[in-house]
């Protein structure tokens, strides 16, 4: 069995929990939270024996992975603390919000001899993982455009998450969203552009801005267009809107997977989206016959088989250290409205 431990048992951490507990691979042994009473709630559900408050403590047990789901600027610390135990690391998006914390973490790993995963889990989302094949065998020839949408409703900033105001969209979604895209393009981001606009959050009460608009050129010229939105109505029919467009020389590909229509229920109970949405979740993190299935689940399930099988994950610790440079240099453009060049 391969041992296993989390950080963070907040909304996504549960996420993980579940995904653990139900991995007959697994034996689910460890919550560690600062919010002791989170994390015996979270053990209780799903079977951990022992629950920590402090990550000193649970690194002394025999574990062979951790997953980090604390939020955006508390992963580090964790991360390198479990790699020098010898530990594997599935850390959630992003890696971390400066270079120098994704170096550290990048070199801890490689000098125990530990995985370092990042949660890029729209690798495991069907209707990219069938784009992302259709690229790599050639049916779309040299990919020139991708456009992509990523954004939430203002349920996510202002009631989902109480730590909004010290992210943003960028590095909640956009993370996602770069990160996707540049494994779908396959080049090497050269530049970026980005504006940024603010002012409905902060009338709402969450200092941050309200939405990013990331313009990627890559080597031999192809572009993206990232657009990232914190401020979708929430009688919006879902919480998430995405989509994306691939235009190759020798084809083109759109991607729907929020508002595809394959579920939707209109009636008391998804009347403005609450308390369910009229297009349910049928992808990421679906429950069917109270087990938890979905593109979710499968990157954390990767995980555990790269533990077992002894095989590198697909999504590295580089890719995070890509994407974190790549979040930067839109920071950047955004406060300057001039492009920045990569190195
Ligand atoms: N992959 C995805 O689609 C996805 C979705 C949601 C969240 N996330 C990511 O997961 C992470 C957590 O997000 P969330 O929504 O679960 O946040 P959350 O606020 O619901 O939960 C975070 C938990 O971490 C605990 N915590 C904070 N610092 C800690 C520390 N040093 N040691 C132990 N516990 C600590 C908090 O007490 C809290 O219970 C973030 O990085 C977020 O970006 C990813």
């Amino acid at each position: 069995m391969i041992r296993v431990g989390i950080v963070g048992a907040g909304i996504w951490g549960r996420m993980h929990a579940r995904a653990y507990a139900q991995n007959p691979l697994v034996e689910l042994v460890a919550i560690c939270d600062l919010d002791l009473h989170r994390a015996h709630e979270l053990a209780g559900k799903y079977g951990a024996s022992q629950v920590f408050r402090s990550i000193d403590a649970m690194l002394e047990l025999p574990l062979d992975g951790i997953s980090v789901v604390t939020p955006d600027n508390a992963h580090t610390e964790i991360v390198i603390k479990a790699a020098r135990k010898g530990i594997h690391v599935l850390v959630e998006k992003p890696l971390a919000t400066t270079l120098e914390e994704c170096h550290a973490m990048i070199e801890a790993a490689e000098t125990a001899g530990v995985y370092l995963m990042v949660d890029w889990h729209n690798r495991w989302n069907p209707p990219f993982y069938y784009a992302w094949k259709s690229i790599q065998a050639g049916e779309l020839g040299d990919v020139r455009y991708i456009y992509h949408r990523l954004s939430d409703t203002t349920y996510v900033p202002t009631q989902m998450l109480p730590w909004a105001s010290q992210s943003s969209v960028m590095w909640f979604l956009g993370s996602h969203a770069l990160d996707t895209t540049c494994w779908l393009m396959g080049k090497k981001p050269t530049q970026v552009f980005c504006q940024k606009r603010k002012g409905v959050l902060t009338k709402l009460g969450v200092d941050t801005p309200d939405l990013y608009i990331t313009q990627v050129s890559f080597e031999g010229g192809a572009l993206a267009v990232i657009e990232n939105a914190w401020i979708l109505p929430q009688e919006s029919p879902t919480l998430i809107d995405h989509k994306c467009e691939i235009l190759g020389e020798k084809g083109a590909i759109y991607l729907d997977p929020t508002h595809h229509r394959m579920y939707a229920q209109y009636s008391a109970q998804t009347s403005r989206g609450f308390p369910r949405p009229a297009y349910p979740d049928m992808i990421i993190t679906p429950e069917i016959y109270e087990k938890q299935m979905g593109f979710a689940v499968e990157s954390i399930a990767h995980f555990v088989d790269c533990i077992k099988n002894h095989t590198p994950p697909l999504a590295t610790g580089q890719d995070g250290l890509l994407n974190t440079r790549l979040i930067l240099a839109a920071e950047q453009s955004a406060e300057t409205g001039l492009a920045v060049t990569l190195d």
